[in-house]
């Protein structure tokens, strides 16, 4: 069974992990940018807040540095 989060736009808890680990999404307007949620009532805020505190710190160890990404040896 899907967990929706967000009712409005019918956006899923598996839509907002990938949009925060894999499109490294930290914050409300970038959860709204890339996956539509939260963008109609607003009801949804609190719960996706609360999934970007448990989720953002898992994905800071393992998200590329922009340091690193050009790195010649
Ligand atoms: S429930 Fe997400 S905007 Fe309404």
């Amino acid at each position: 069974m899907r967990d929706i989060v967000c009712n409005c736009q019918m956006v899923d808890r598996d839509t907002i992990d990938k949009a925060i680990h894999e499109k490294y999404a930290t914050t409300i307007e970038e959860i709204r940018r890339y996956t539509g949620a939260n963008t109609g009532c607003g009801k949804c805020m609190s719960y996706i807040n609360s999934i970007l505190d448990s989720e953002v710190p898992k994905v800071a160890a393992k998200k590329p540095e922009a340091s690193n990404r050009f790195k010649l040896w």
